[in-house]
């Protein structure tokens, strides 16, 4: 399985944070926002992986990652996303990288306390289909939330005001390759974007969907409130304290 980080967008809701820079190349603790989705997919045991950025700060990520050698990785492949047309079709440009093989998709402001192991070997061994991880959250209304029912979920609604369940679709999921007929179907939502959720409810109706509860703590990093308690979360957190040494490494070699 291939793996895709999405780091485009505007990264409106943290401006003036965003003026200057791309959302995903800000700090989180210490280190840059992007470093944290990159290791989750590195420990699922994924090693080739594709950025998408965008923007006028696309060369920074180049400059940043390189090749990956911080990670454990020989190559790191990009692309460039035009314009802020959503999830979906930042995934789009993954098509030809994928070159048929399943993915494992995850957006550049998710961080983790544990890891997606278990959930991508589950994959792996999936025929077809799709695979995305859910997370009981208090604020349900500002994610994609899950409807369950008899142990499936029955469908997804983005943002809704009133949220059927508790259960956030987190920004990880795992495709087969015939996610991208999926988004050529696509039509833009209420926000001018082609959604991820749409994508989901896809896979939902023709119940090719599994998914997994994630453990450990979850967040998203793209508002003032949730990248502070990303910060606040990382900085206390024995796993990514304790990843922190290839990094510690690089910075002795610089000084
Ligand atoms: C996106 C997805 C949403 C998902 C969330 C996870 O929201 O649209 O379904 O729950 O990521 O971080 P956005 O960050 O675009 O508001």
């Amino acid at each position: 399985m291939k793996g895709v980080v999405l780091a485009g967008g505007a990264g409106s809701r943290l401006f003036p944070l965003t003026k200057i820079t791309n959302k995903h190349l800000l700090p989180v603790y210490d280190r840059p926002m992007i470093y944290y989705p990159i290791q989750t997919l590195v420990d699922a045991g994924i090693r080739d992986i594709l950025i998408v950025t965008g923007g006028r700060n696309s060369g920074d990520f180049l400059r940043l990652l390189a090749n990956g050698k911080q990670f454990g990785l020989k190559h790191i492949n990009y692309t460039y996303q035009e314009g802020e047309g959503g999830i979906a079709d930042a995934l789009a440009l993954a098509e030809h990288f994928a070159d048929g093989r399943k993915l494992c998709v995850i957006l550049g402001d998710n961080i983790i306390e544990g890891s997606i192991r278990a959930a991508a070997d589950a994959f792996r061994a999936q025929a077809s289909g799709a695979h995305i991880l859910l997370k009981e959250v208090p604020d349900a209304e500002r994610f994609g939330v899950a409807e369950l029912a008899g142990g499936k979920i029955a469908g997804i609604e983005e943002k809704p005001a009133h949220p059927k369940s508790n259960y956030a679709v987190t920004g990880i999921y795992m495709y087969d390759s015939t996610v991208f007929d999926k988004i050529r179907t696509l039509v833009p939502s209420g926000r001018g974007e082609l959604e991820i959720t749409d994508v989901n409810n896809a896979y939902i109706r023709e119940g090719s969907m599994s998914f997994s509860l994630l453990q450990g703590w979850w967040t998203d990093a793209g508002t003032f409130d949730s990248l502070l308690r990303a910060a606040n979360l990382v900085a206390v957190s024995p796993a990514h304290r304790g990843d922190s040494e290839p990094d510690s490494v690089e910075r002795a070699a610089a000084v």
